[in-house]
C-alpha cells in the first residue's frame, strides 16, 4: 500500500540539529513558527495589504516578484531595493536564531504591504478577512511541488532532513505531514473559498505556459492598468533565468549557514514536469490513482505537463 497516509512521522536530525515540527490546529509547522504563533494570530492586517498564499515550493517567490513588478510598473531598480524577504515579509516565519521575524518586519512597514504566507486558509489571521484583503493564491502540481520541496529540505539546514523519505514517492504520500500540512487540503481550502473571498487563484503551469496572460490577470486583479510593453517587460524581468541572476530575487542573501548550496540551489530548475526525472512509471501510476481519488470532490484544473 504505497500511498496510505502514515500515522507518525519521525523527523531526522538536520545538519543544524534536530528540527522538529509541532502543530497548530492539527497542522504541522516548524517549532519556531509555533513558538511565536500568538503574535501571528493577532496580526492586524489593513485593507490595502495583499496576501500571497501558497503551499511551500509552489512558486511563491515567482508570484512575489511578479506582484512587486506590477506594483512598481516594471521599474527594475525599485524592485531591486531589497531582497524578497525584506520587501514582502513572510508572515509566520521567524529566523532560525530568533533575530527577526515576518511580524517584526511587518510592524515597521506601512500598508499597503505585500505579505507572504504558506498558512492553510483556516490558519490565516482573522484580520485579513475582516479587513477584506485581496489574496493571490498560486498552486503547483503536487509532483513537481514535492520534488522541489525535497531538494529544498536537503538544502535548508533548518528544515527537517528529507533523508527519512527514502524516495520521492514516499515524500508524496507523506505530503499531509510535511510542514504546513497536506497539499490536498491546502489547495482545496483556498479553491473552495475563492468566490466568497477576494482570492485570485492562479496555477504555476498556466503562468509557465502563458506568462503574458497570467501577469495581465494579476495586474487586473490589482487594478493596475499597464501597457502591453510593460507587461512584456515584467514577464522578462520575472522569467526564471532573470530571477536566478537577480541577487534581490534569488535568495543569495541567505547565508550559507542556513542554505547549504552544495546540496541544492533555491533557483533550482523552475520547470513543469521535472517529476518525470524522479518517479518510475509504477510510482506514478500509484500516485495518479491516489490523486484522482482525493481530488474527486474538487476539480482544480491542475496539469502535470504543459
Ligand atoms: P524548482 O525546485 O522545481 O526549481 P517557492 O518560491 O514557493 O519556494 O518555490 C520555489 C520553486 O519555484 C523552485 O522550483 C524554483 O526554481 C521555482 N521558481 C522560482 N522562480 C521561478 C520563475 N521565475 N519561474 C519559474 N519557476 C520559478
Amino acid at each position: 500500500e504505497p500511498f496510505s497516509e502514515p500515522k507518525r512521522y519521525t523527523v531526522a536530525p538536520s545538519a543544524a540539529g534536530r528540527i522538529e515540527l509541532s502543530h497548530i490546529q492539527g497542522i504541522p509547522l516548524l517549532e519556531r513558527v509555533v513558538k511565536y504563533w500568538p503574535r501571528v494570530e493577532k496580526f492586524q492586517a489593513s485593507e490595502e495589504d495583499l496576501l500571497i498564499a501558497t503551499y511551500p515550493k509552489a512558486g511563491t517567490t515567482w508570484t512575489q516578484e511578479v506582484v512587486d513588478s506590477i506594483l512598481n510598473e516594471g521599474d527594475v531598480e525599485k524592485c531591486k531595493r531589497a531582497p524578497t524577504q525584506v520587501r514582502m515579509p513572510f508572515l509566520e516565519m521567524t529566523a532560525p536564531d530568533g533575530s527577526s521575524s515576518g511580524i517584526t518586519k511587518l510592524e515597521v512597514m506601512d500598508p499597503p504591504r505585500v505579505i507572504k504566507t504558506h498558512l492553510p486558509i483556516q490558519l490565516v489571521p482573522r484580520s485579513f478577512w475582516d479587513a477584506g484583503c485581496k489574496v493571490i493564491y498560486m498552486a503547483r502540481n503536487p509532483k513537481d511541488t514535492v520534488v522541489s520541496y525535497y531538494h529544498f529540505d536537503r538544502m535548508h539546514l533548518y528544515q527537517p532532513e528529507p533523508t527519512v523519505h527514502y524516495s520521492i514517492c514516499l515524500v508524496l504520500c507523506k505530503m499531509g505531514i510535511l510542514g504546513w500540512g497536506s497539499w490536498y487540503d491546502h489547495v482545496k481550502g483556498y479553491w473552495k473559498e475563492r468566490h466568497n473571498k477576494k482570492i485570485l487563484y492562479i496555477l504555476y503551469e498556466d503562468m509557465k505556459e502563458d506568462p503574458v496572460r497570467e501577469v495581465t490577470r494579476i495586474a487586473q486583479f490589482l487594478k493596475r492598468q499597464l501597457s502591453k510593453s510593460t507587461i512584456e517587460h515584467i514577464v522578462q524581468m520575472t522569467a526564471f533565468s532573470a530571477m536566478r541572476e537577480n541577487p534581490m530575487a534569488n535568495y543569495s542573501t541567505i547565508p550559507d549557514t542556513i542554505f547549504d548550496r552544495t546540496a541544492s540551489e533555491f533557483m533550482r530548475k523552475g520547470e513543469v514536469g521535472d517529476w518525470k526525472n524522479h518517479f518510475s512509471a509504477g510510482e506514478d501510476a500509484a500516485f495518479e490513482e491516489h490523486y484522482r481519488k482525493i481530488m474527486s470532490d474538487c476539480p482544480i484544473p491542475i496539469r502535470f505537463t504543459i
